[in-house]
């Protein structure tokens, strides 16, 4: 069994896992959580690296130690028969780094299992420094500063049902790789960025496909696609510049890998003219969200004006799938506005929506979490007031 620590939009983390390990069957879900059966650990450790919404991946090591009661003692007594299993198991450097995190409603205080767990790892002969601070569970960049992972040490507890169960860290999320392809990129701070752990997201919600980005930008997408394993990429834009610069982009990761790709100047809104749609099994990009509103800026007539200017990109783009039956996935983002504490929906898309596509669920009907009523996802940072709207669609 393996448990994937979610991200803060935990919807984009199970609607990820979810794609990428469709035969997992869960054995429970909440907001911070999702435990797997069924997938094997050969398969967790291939695609790992892909996921962009998973902070951590924890595997089972030591289950179901049963408590009759919320007896101190007895939670004491069990913790330490398994840490004393967990020790005997294996074998350890004398210098023992190692981090505890706890999940759930959790019978003990965390200073009280770093005060337990430090005593017992010093009966065991060697001399622990746990690198948790302010009594709280670590964080991505220590697991990846102390390299608790190939230490085995940064340790998981859960407490569910009177059982104890015992985890051991096995993944952690690269931040620092994906913040240097981040910062690498020639980029252009005045426009809304693409975070690349999204565009990894919605490429994982695509399937794994030779794609097609149209509005590529600095080419975000492309650079994740050619990251985790696509070897062929197709992006177009309007704009001369970005398409210089994207290519620019990509040609920087000629050295690390072996891809071909093909960034054109081309109008979204016309892409008849495009000569290799028959090479690209999905679609994938963020569409043009128009301008960035501030608080000072944002007002009903302005997004009114925004959505019909969009509404007409997005409906000559439509017109031209439908005509080419292009009809693999399209993941695509579509703006959503914040005004006085409220999020307003461009509605007026989801009509054109039922009017070609069908809207691909995100999230199976076993968990008691749901998508947005349209079938979407959402992803907004709080200082912005333009989020995104994720769908799955294919061609009805
Ligand atoms: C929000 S960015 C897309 C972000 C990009 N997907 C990335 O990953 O970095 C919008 C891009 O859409 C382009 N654009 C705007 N209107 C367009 C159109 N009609 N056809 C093609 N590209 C367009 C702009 O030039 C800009 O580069």
């Amino acid at each position: 069994m393996f448990a994937f620590e979610l991200w803060r939009e935990f919807k984009l983390s199970l609607a990820e896992i979810f794609a990428v390990f469709p035969n997992g069957n869960t054995i429970f879900c909440d907001k911070k959580i999702l435990i797997l059966d069924w997938v094997s650990k050969e398969e967790i450790l291939k695609n790992a690296k892909n996921l962009g919404w998973t902070i951590k991946i924890i595997e089972l090591k030591v289950s179901s130690h049963f408590i009759n009661s919320i007896d101190k003692n007895e939670i004491i007594a069990k913790l330490e028969d398994i840490l004393n299993e967990n020790m005997w198991l294996n074998s350890f450097e004398w210098k023992f780094h190692y981090a505890i995190n706890i999940f759930w409603k959790f019978p003990l205080l965390h200073k009280e299992m770093l005060k337990i767990s430090k005593k017992i790892i010093k009966e065991h002969s060697l001399n622990p420094r746990f690198i948790n601070q302010d009594f709280k569970n670590i964080s991505s960049v220590a697991i990846i500063k102390e390299a608790l992972i190939k230490k085995e040490t940064d340790f998981n507890f859960i407490y569910s049902d009177n059982k104890i169960y015992f985890w051991n860290t096995i993944f952690v999320q690269d931040i620092y790789g994906y913040s240097n392809r981040d910062y690498g990129k020639d980029r252009d701070m005045n426009i809304g960025m693409l975070p690349p752990k999204l565009a990894q997201m919605m490429l994982n919600l695509a399937g794994w496909e030779v794609i097609y980005d149209p509005f590529v930008w600095l080419g975000t997408i492309l650079i994740e696609a050619i990251f985790s394993w696509n070897k062929k990429v197709f992006g177009s834009d309007l704009n001369e510049r970005m398409v210089k610069t994207a290519n620019e982009n990509l040609e920087k990761l000629n050295k690390n890998f072996n891809f071909d790709k093909k960034i054109i100047l081309q109008n979204a809104k016309y892409i008849s003219e495009i000569n290799f749609i028959n090479e690209i099994d999905a679609i994938v990009t963020e569409w043009y969200l128009w301008e960035i509103m501030t608080k000072n800026n944002i007002n009903i007539e302005r997004i009114e004006k925004q959505k019909i200017k969009l509404l007409d990109l997005y409906e000559g783009f439509f017109t031209w799938i439908k005509k080419l039956n292009f009809s693999w996935n399209i993941v695509i983002c579509f703006p959503f506005w914040e005004m006085n504490w409220k999020f307003l929906y461009f509605e007026e898309i989801y009509d054109k929506l039922k009017e070609y596509f069908v809207v691909n669920k995100l999230l199976p009907e076993t968990i008691e979490f749901s998508e947005t009523k349209a079938w979407s996802l959402l992803y907004k940072r709080d200082s912005q007031l333009v989020g995104r709207e994720i769908f799955s669609l294919r061609l009805r």
